[in-house]
């Protein structure tokens, strides 16, 4: 049996952009029947969250487009991350520069940018939500999806590749 492939989501405090992130990527997997293929995490840069629920406004929001975010809890990047994951996604380019700061060499490869994989014209980050109102909550759910359907295009054709190397 083949391992699953892990994607770990990253944002700054793991309470709003990254929960929201494993939450719909994790949806979108198992509605593709890759729930047991494709493993999903979410992370922080910083500690001040840990252990916490994701913020109730991102909850909330998600939950009305149908995502469960319940089960959730924050926890900080560990340098294990840099070696468990397939895929370390940033939510935008300071977190991206601080995994960079902290990534060994050989696992650099595996750092990129979630909105990558979202058309270019939403632009090259999921906005911080925290300080703002309830519609930064709405944008970052509709970054999110965005991506999320090309993410999940493109671990799909990782699968198959490495299950082509195994034959
Ligand atoms: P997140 O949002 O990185 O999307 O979880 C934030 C959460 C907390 C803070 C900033 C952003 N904070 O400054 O505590």
């Amino acid at each position: 049996m083949q391992q699953p492939y892990r994607v770990l989501m990253v944002c700054l405090g793991n309470i709003c952009r990254s929960p929201t992130a494993e939450g719909v990527f994790r949806h979108v997997v198992v509605e593709a029947g890759l729930g047991e293929r494709i493993h999903v995490d979410s992370a922080g840069t910083h500690d001040y969250h840990v252990g916490k629920p994701p913020d109730t406004r991102s909850s909330h929001h998600a939950s009305l487009r149908g995502y469960d975010l319940s089960s959730l809890r924050a926890r900080q990047v560990s340098g294990a991350d840099f070696g468990r994951f397939d895929l370390i996604l940033a939510m935008d380019r300071q977190n991206l520069a601080l995994l960079e700061q902290q990534c060994p060499e050989v696992s650099r490869h595996k750092l990129r940018r979630l909105m990558e994989f979202a058309p270019a014209e939403l632009g090259d980050v999921v906005p911080d939500p925290y300080f703002g109102g309830q519609e930064g909550f709405e944008l970052v759910l509709d970054h999110i999806e965005a991506a999320c359907a090309g993410l999940l295009t493109h671990v799909q054709s990782e699968l198959l590749r490495t299950q082509e190397r195994s034959i």
